[in-house]
């Protein structure tokens, strides 16, 4: 952009949009969303915001850590602002909904927050921020849902939303308060969304909720999670992969283990938090169930689906967490033999109800934690990929490697990275692959056959 001042918006081009999204798969699909209105409206990608004539952040306040990161973020458009005033730059997402007016405080710059419950309103409120005004909208409205279900960044795979929002307020936990209460869809949209977004080429659609397996309570109708699955498995022909996340122990039913077991297209893959291996933690995180509560549902799941890939989350250096106690998390890691496990230092948010507890844990203690247990949960997942070596998988072509163009990056039912060589364009198709060797994160094979292909 060098010294020019006049925008692509002022000088009749199309305006330009660079949009960043930092949270969870929640976020990303509302930025996606976001970024399908604004093309709607006219609206081109940018590269960087020095090509933008709007600058969106999709934010995440789960950690102060992503927190953080936005007010470096805007730190860094100051000047950008000064030289470009027309320049417009806005916050979305769960930091917009948790800090509101607070953010325009902190970056004077700043032209728009906008809360997770007005994203779909997008369009019209850059245009009034476009005329000049200050744009302040948290209030909460129920979604529409409505999506142009072309506009998205991968060809094969799509998140669908199912419902939003958490009621369950662990004591931890930011979400509750920056997505509202449970708001389910019903089946009958979800599986249009779906029909839809296969016409369009979809393969494996992602269906996304704080505590998908609440889905349908707030509906009162005893529409559920697993009715959900199923019905999805039976009637959108051209789905060959239907994954969702994420589950909460406490309703893991014979239900839903039995939708999994019986419906092959349906992910082996299931991220199943647990955040402690301690009753004292879990009972202060307000979790809801015990460590027993969480191995019985380990079980029933196990008992359906033998050969089910379990992801977790742990938090470690909760307050008031002793060496013992993070121990007994180690030591179920160990036992329930985990897939994956996404790790977190325990991270202060105000107006939790943990917040107001002595955040006592040294940080080198937290930092230590935190390495124990990733190193652990490393052995164990290199140690399961070595036994992949020598069996033929099916996997979902997602698309080039982006170490190695000229490598295939797929994903096994497990939800494994599975490279491979094999010429031809295998986006969004199924193919068997022998295994022939493993590193801690990735699988790598040979193709067995020429068939197979997904649509
Ligand atoms: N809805 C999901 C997870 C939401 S947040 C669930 O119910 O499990 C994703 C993960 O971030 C959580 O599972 C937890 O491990 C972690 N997390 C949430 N709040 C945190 C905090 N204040 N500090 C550290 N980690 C946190
Ligand atoms: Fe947060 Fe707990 Fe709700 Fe998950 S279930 S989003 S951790 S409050
Ligand atoms: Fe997701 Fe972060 Fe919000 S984890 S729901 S973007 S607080």
């Amino acid at each position: 952009m060098g010294d020019s001042v006049t925008s692509a918006a002022d000088s009749g081009t199309r305006p330009r949009v660079f949009l960043e999204d930092m949270g969870c798969q929640m976020n990303r699909l509302d930025s996606e969303l976001v970024l399908g209105r604004l093309a709607g409206a006219g609206y081109e990608r940018a590269g960087t915001a020095a090509d933008a004539d709007l600058v969106l952040y999709y934010t995440c306040s789960v950690r102060e850590h992503a927190e953080d990161k936005v007010y470096g973020r805007l730190g860094a458009l100051k000047r950008m602002k000064q030289e470009r005033p027309e320049l417009r730059i806005g916050v979305m997402g769960c930091m917009a909904q948790n800090h509101q007016e607070e953010l325009f405080a902190r970056a004077p710059h700043l032209d728009l927050v906008i809360g997770t419950s007005r994203f779909e309103d997008v369009v019209s409120l850059v245009e009034e921020a476009r005329s000049g005004k200050r744009v302040l909208a948290v209030d909460r409205k129920p979604l529409s849902f409505e999506r142009d279900v072309t506009a998205r960044p991968r060809r094969h795979q799509a998140f669908v939303s199912v419902m939003r929002g958490c009621n369950k307020f662990c004591t931890f936990c930011i979400v509750p308060y920056t997505q509202g209460r449970e708001q389910s869809r019903p089946i009958a949209d979800v599986l249009e969304e779906a029909r839809r977004l296969v016409d369009d080429g979809v393969v494996e659609i992602t269906l996304l909720g704080q505590r998908i397996d609440t889905y349908g309570a707030d509906l009162r109708d005893g529409t559920n999670l697993a009715q959900l699955l199923t019905r999805l498995h039976e009637e959108v022909a051209g789905l060959v992969r239907i994954c969702f996340l994420t589950s909460h122990p406490n309703h893991m039913t014979d239900e839903l283990a039995a939708a999994i077991a019986d419906h092959p297209r349906i992910s082996r893959y299931l991220h199943l938090p647990v955040q402690s291996g301690s009753d004292r933690m879990l009972q202060r995180m307000n979790r809801g169930y015990s460590v027993a509560d969480y191995r019985s549902a380990v079980a029933t799941l196990r008992r359906r689906v033998p050969d089910l890939a379990l992801a977790t989350d742990w938090i470690v250096g909760f307050p008031g967490e002793t060496e013992e106690e993070f121990e007994s998390s180690a030591a179920l890691l160990r036992e329930l033999e985990f897939s994956g496990s996404f790790v977190f230092k325990y991270s202060p948010r105000e107006g939790t109800r943990a917040a107001e507890m002595a955040d006592d844990v040294p940080r080198a203690v937290k930092e230590d934690r935190n390495q124990r247990l990733l190193a652990l949960q490393l052995g164990m997942s290199a140690a399961r990929k070595q036994q992949r070596i020598g069996l033929e998988l099916e996997v979902l072509v997602e698309g080039p490697s982006k170490l190695d163009e000229s490598v295939w990056s797929a994903r096994s039912a497990w939800n494994e990275i599975v490279c491979f060589k094999a010429a031809g364009d295998l986006q969004g198709m199924l193919r068997k692959v022998r295994i022939q060797r493993a590193t801690a994160l990735t699988l790598f094979g040979t193709p067995q056959d020429e068939q197979g292909a997904a649509r």
